[in-house]
């Protein structure tokens, strides 16, 4: 039989540390799984942009025969992606982008989408008058520009953002620069949060500030699985999250397109959806189903790795009984 031609992808991800970095790897390696010929070359850049400038010219060095880039932050990303595509080394964007549009691919959802989603909900829910307080991502990162920008310019008129707060996409920053802005702000109805982690620090705040049956709370990012999104929606902490998938499996599936010459699309949009009371129980359980069939997939991986092993061995030794 022909064999099939080996690929190298180099991946770097701005960050491993969190759930919905974990669920987009585990996608990918999901998607993978199809393709035992391909290796992934995964680095973590742990929020750090010269880091991960430095990851992509390894994994250039290395000879990737294609890349896929989260970029940490969209400017100083920018000269290293546009350099790997004059190389001719195929660039998948994903999730956040670059400044620039020389790359082959993108993946992800559209981002300014994502905060009028979320102003839309927000205008209907406070009936179109009342005060909002919004945390933002990281600085720098495009999510954060496009949800702020999307969102604000959706808010009815008579909805205000009477503060804002950097949370640079985790909780504990939020714990930490949410209290003192709040107790400036008691008119506060609503607090929109770019992720559903820093939704839940705000939920923390509010609780202890004895806030939480007033201020209203919005999220981003709808992860299934006990502490994601969904759950937060379903256990009546957020009033709504904004969902945004990972793509994971849908980036691999692009580069495979790419790397076998087959026709692909240049910009992939990923849809997104409030995620509210109404609707939440049907996608909990909906999200439980897909959740235990992946387990089911792992397993079976598992199981298949093993009787690959076996069956090397029991060639061993029947070449051995052979020759002897
Ligand atoms: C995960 C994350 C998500 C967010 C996305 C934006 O690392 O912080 O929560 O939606 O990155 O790029």
């Amino acid at each position: 039989a022909p064999t099939q031609p080996t690929y190298r992808i180099g991946f770097a991800q701005c960050t491993g540390g969190d759930d919905w970095r974990r669920a987009m790897q585990e996608g990918m390696e999901r998607e993978l799984s199809f393709y035992p010929n391909v290796t992934l070359l995964t680095r973590d850049a742990q929020n750090n942009s010269a880091r991960q400038v430095e990851q992509i010219r390894d994994l250039l060095r290395a000879n990737v025969d294609l890349l896929i880039v989260s970029p940490n932050e969209a400017e100083p990303i920018t000269p290293v992606v546009e350099e790997a595509f004059h190389r001719g080394i195929p660039v998948i964007i994903v999730d956040r982008r670059t400044t620039s549009k020389l790359y082959t691919a993108y993946v992800g959802a559209n981002n300014t989408e994502v905060g009028q989603t979320a102003g839309q909900y927000v205008s209907d829910l406070l009936k179109g008058h009342g005060n909002v307080l919004e945390i933002k991502g990281a600085r720098g990162a495009s999510p954060t520009a496009d949800r702020h920008m999307g969102f604000g310019k959706t808010l009815k008129p008579g909805i205000r953002v009477v503060a804002e707060v950097s949370g640079d996409w985790e909780r504990e920053y939020v714990l930490k620069r949410l209290p003192a802005v709040l107790k400036q702000h008691p008119e506060v109805d609503l607090i929109f949060a770019h992720n559903d982690r820093m939704a839940l620090g705000a939920y923390q705040v509010c609780k202890q500030l004895g806030l939480d049956q007033r201020i209203k709370l919005v999220g981003v990012d709808g992860l299934a699985g006990p502490k994601g999104g969904i759950q937060l929606v379903e256990d009546g902490i957020l009033n709504a999250t904004v969902l945004y998938s990972t793509g994971g499996e849908e980036a691999i599936r692009t580069a495979l397109k790419i790397l076998r010459k087959e026709p692909y699309e240049k910009e992939n949009i990923l849809e997104t959806m409030v995620i509210n009371p109404t609707n939440v129980h049907m996608l909990k359980v909906q999200s439980d189903k897909i959740l235990s069939q992946q387990q089911d997939i792992r397993r079976q991986q598992v199981l298949q790795t093993e009787q690959m092993k076996l069956y090397k061995s029991q060639k061993v030794v029947l070449y051995i009984l052979v020759v002897s």
